[in-house]
């Protein structure tokens, strides 16, 4: 299943728009009924403007108004890890307990986190909202 995922992510990453950095990024979330959600990351020139492959597959299932998640896989070419900013997006709409599966394609090796290891302690509230 695990397997299957990271297979996932590999697959989205290879739809990446990434011209400016060439750093391409996969992601592929699971919700709880086993359906799987695959993003890219899509540069901008202004490069702000860029959207990262987490936020990209997290779109795909919040539009399709699903919203329990058990695992996500970010491929890259040496593993890197989701941004801050990507945590705390993830942290949005996952459990703390959210399987994170980091894939390296250069090592082939794939590590595991939850996103309360990758995220700690993060934002979560302004009371007067
Ligand atoms: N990137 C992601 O897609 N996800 C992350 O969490 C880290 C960074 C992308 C953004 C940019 O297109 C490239 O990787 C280099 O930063
Ligand atoms: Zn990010």
């Amino acid at each position: 299943m695990s397997d299957k995922l990271v297979e996932a992510a590999r697959e989205g990453r290879k739809s990446a728009y990434a011209p400016y950095s060439d750093y391409r990024v996969g992601a592929a979330l699971r919700s709880d009924e086993g359906s799987i959600y695959t993003g890219c990351n899509l540069e901008v020139v202004n490069l702000t403007n860029s959207l990262h492959a987490e936020e990209v597959a997290l779109s795909e299932a919040v539009k399709e108004d699903v919203s329990e998640f058990d695992a996500l896989a970010v491929s890259t070419q040496d593993g890197g890890t989701p941004c801050g900013m990507c945590r705390q997006t993830l942290a949005e709409f996952c459990e703390p307990s959210l399987r994170i599966l980091v894939d390296s394609i250069e090592s082939d090796e794939v590590d595991e986190f939850t996103l309360a290891e990758l995220y700690p302690a993060g934002f979560s509230e302004i009371s007067s909202f």
